[in-house]
């Protein structure tokens, strides 16, 4: 019976990205990194694998929110070696026949480069590596010169890195006293011939913040925009809530909810996207739990179920259409509020107002209306 383990290091700090959070924790397009990485490594052709995650001191809140249901992590080490060699300790009992080391800073990792490095270790490889050419011409800088470096011999070398369990294990152990950038090195003191294996272009470090960018055109993924509309009438009141926000006013708004037509036009819409039905369907009027909610927990459940298919909402363009009350004034606080409620930069968030130049309900100033488009990256 063939014994996979998978060992997935994630115990860095990420200080590269200049971001707050680790990066093997942050979110591309709707799913973390940590789970883009473990997700690759689930159809092995293994009898049996097993996927175990090293982490960082005080990461474990992290790890649970990016990895959920993942099991228990393992506690890394100040170097990647040190989180490697305890990863693999931690394994020890479990004796697997192989053993995937990966980065989880490498999200995009494709089953075919897992395969490629499993079908090596099957087919009686000590050790296998995902290896690209170099294509760009190496310069090294000799005060003024730049020497040309020949191409010839030189590989990026990638993850996974596979190796049999015992041996890379016993390697990690004897030269724990060494400086090593990655498990070859390892190997290499260790007398433990590796062969190189075809990795992938795309299968990319993320190491600094444009990586983000680059990870999530690489993942392509489709836009997808939907629209949504509500009216409210106006009613007895001193203030409506639009857009998450209250705004002082002659009239009140009627519904059964806070009536924020604003912020059921962009539910519908973020609804819309993901083929959910609409707002009535989730919370319907006839029930007593939804009598006076606050609309921003329709808008966050809409986005919840976004996030669980995938999916990331990139944009949304909210349109109140009223004589009254003026929405020049709160614009900003309600993009704010939105951008807030739903875990976007400001930026990707627009409000808009018009009036009908007095013309039908909203011109009689009856009620108010509001329309919404929003699109998500699924
Ligand atoms: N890693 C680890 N334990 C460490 C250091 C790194 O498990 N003590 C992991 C990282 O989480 C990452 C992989 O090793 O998945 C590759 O390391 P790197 O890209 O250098 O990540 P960081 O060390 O987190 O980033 P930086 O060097 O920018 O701080
Ligand atoms: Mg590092």
């Amino acid at each position: 019976m063939l014994k996979i383990a998978v060992l997935i290091v994630a115990a860095g700090k990420g200080e590269r990205t200049g971001r707050e959070k680790p990066k093997q924790y942050e979110w591309l397009a709707g799913k973390s990194l940590l789970a883009r990485s473990a997700a690759a490594f689930a159809g092995l052709p293994a009898q049996e694998t097993t996927i175990r995650v090293v982490i960082g001191p005080g990461q474990d809140d992290l790890y649970a929110a990016a990895l959920p249901g993942g099991a228990p992590p393992v506690a890394g080490g100040a170097r990647r070696q040190d989180s490697v060699r305890l990863g693999l300790e931690a394994i020890e009992k479990s004796a697997p026949d192989f053993v995937l080391i990966h980065d989880a800073a490498r999200p995009l990792v494709s089953p075919s480069v897992i395969a490629n490095v499993v079908n090596a270790l099957t087919a009686g490889a000590k050790g296998a590596v995902p290896m690209l050419a170099v294509a760009d011409t190496l310069r090294r800088k000799d005060g003024d010169a730049w020497a040309t470096i020949p191409r010839d011999n030189l590989f990026r070398a990638q993850t996974p890195q596979g190796f049999r369990f015992a041996d890379i294990l016993k390697a990690h152990r004897e030269f724990a006293s060494r400086d090593v950038t990655d498990d070859v090195e390892i190997a290499a003191l260790a007398g433990i011939k590796v062969e190189a294996v075809p990795g992938e272009e795309t299968n990319l470090k993320i190491t600094t913040e444009k990586d983000f960018a680059l990870a999530e055109n690489l993942l392509g993924g489709e836009s997808v925009s939907a629209m949504g509309y509500d009216a409210h009438r106006f009613c007895d009141g001193d203030h409506v809530w639009l857009c998450g926000v209250k705004v002082p006013h002659t009239h009140g708004m009627l519904g059964h909810s806070d009536a924020d037509a604003g912020l059921h036009a962009l539910t519908d819409a973020i609804l819309g996207c993901i083929g959910a039905g609409d707002i009535g369907q989730h919370f319907p009027p006839s029930d007593e739990r939804w009598r006076g909610a606050p609309s921003w927990k329709f808008l966050d459940h809409a986005a919840k179920l976004v996030a669980e298919k995938g999916g990331r909402i990139v944009h949304c363009d909210v349109t109140l259409i009223c004589e009254r009350p003026k929405i020049g004034p709160h614009r900003e606080a309600m993009r704010t509020r939105i951008a807030e409620i739903l875990g976007m930069d400001v930026a990707r968030v627009s409000v808009k107002a018009t009036t009908t130049e007095g013309m039908g309900y909203t011109g009689r100033q009856e009620g108010l209306a509001a329309q919404a488009v929003a699109t998500v990256r699924l």
